[in-house]
């Protein structure tokens, strides 16, 4: 069965290769991303996978639909970018990589976090400079310093755990508390008493109607000020502009994003040499005390082999029936 896979990067061929153990699928690699004009190169292929800044718009799914794809494999856990109502109607089958590090995306968060405080990514350029100084690097303490999580599920929990190796104290935020989390003395409390009490704040929930601009112009001014703002989980959780505003105004002492609510125009490619057109984002790199990382948070090793064994291990579920529907939540409406 022929398999035409989207926005497929060198880096991650060999890893679906080795998945693909015995052949039993005709993997067509394309490097570019799916949506609106690309979708026709998957006439004929039931079955498409898809990575997270592919289009799943209405169109796009009509065109898939039409020409014989049946199933989406999306090698990704977040789901947002799939309109799933049109996926439903038109009869597509999807199903995700629900879980395949959290420990990658958790971990990384730490790293934004560490070198926000400590300025990391700012005395890296400063000793190459041969400039010694410490004058722009003072850091503080992050033991005894209050950690809100938003969102306790996999990922949310791991950092959760990492943090308390760190004598953090613990905040968390979700409606459906986690049972690793309460035994390890997280707290949960309201999102207000979150956004008044943390000194770092890490999103790790979905992008949902609910969650979407979260933390806003509103929510930004109830924080803590000089508070660590980290988002490793989707882009529009943010309302950029308002953080902008909240960065010029000193509100929010930093912030380490490798999501963006736009990044699908720019992240994954090579842009070197062009001009950026997105003025919000091209303000955003203006800032020291921004870090922003084209959504790598989930690449490791480890990772990718999951990513590519679960994919494969879908598409022969789906081929054989046996697929666990609930991998996707699909709206209950028609
Ligand atoms: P998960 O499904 O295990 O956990 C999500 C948790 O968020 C659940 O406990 C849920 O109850 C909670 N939640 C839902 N709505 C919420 C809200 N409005 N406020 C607070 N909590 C809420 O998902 P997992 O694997 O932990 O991933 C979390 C997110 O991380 C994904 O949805 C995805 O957007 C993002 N992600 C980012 C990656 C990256 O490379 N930057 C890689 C993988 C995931």
């Amino acid at each position: 069965m022929k398999v035409a896979i989207f926005s497929a990067k060198a880096f991650e061929k060999p890893f679906l290769m080795a998945a693909n153990q015995s052949n039993q699928y005709a993997l067509i690699f394309f490097e570019a991303a799916l949506n609106e004009q690309t979708a026709l190169l998957a006439a004929a292929f039931p079955i498409v996978s898809c990575f997270v800044n592919d289009t799943l718009s209405a169109a796009v799914l009509n065109i898939l639909a039409k020409n014989g794809t049946r199933f989406i494999a999306l090698r990704s856990a977040g789901f947002n970018h799939v309109d799933l109502h049109a996926a439903k109607n038109l009869g597509l089958t999807i199903a995700r990589v629900p879980a395949y590090s959290p420990y990658a995306v958790a971990e990384f968060a730490v790293g934004l976090m560490l070198a926000l405080n400590r300025k990391i990514h700012r005395a890296y350029n400063l000793v190459r400079e041969q400039n010694f100084l410490l004058t722009h690097l003072l850091g503080f303490d992050l033991h005894g310093k209050t950690i809100g999580i938003i969102g306790t599920g996999k990922i949310g929990t791991v950092f959760a755990q990492i943090m308390q190796g760190f004598g953090c104290n613990l905040l968390a935020f979700d409606p459906y508390p986690s049972e690793a989390c309460l035994k390890i003395g997280v707290n949960y409390v309201t999102l207000d008493a979150l956004y008044q009490q943390a000194d770092i704040i890490s999103l790790h929930c979905p992008l949902n109607n609910e969650s979407k601009h979260m933390i806003n112009a509103q929510t930004l001014t109830r924080m803590k000020p000089g508070v660590i703002l980290i988002n490793t989980g989707r882009g529009a959780l943010i309302d950029t502009k308002a953080i902008i505003q909240a960065l010029k105004n000193k509100t929010i002492g930093s912030l380490g994003m490798d999501v963006y609510e736009e990044e699908e125009n720019l992240f994954s490619q090579d842009l070197s040499d062009a001009i950026i057109q997105d003025d919000v984002f091209a303000r955003l790199l203006t800032f020291p005390n921004v870090i922003i990382t084209a959504h790598q948070a989930f690449f490791t090793r480890e990772a990718l082999t999951n990513i590519a064994v679960t994919t494969l291990k879908n598409i022969q579920a789906f081929e054989h029936g046996t697929l666990d529907e609930t991998l996707v939540s699909y709206p209950n409406d028609n």
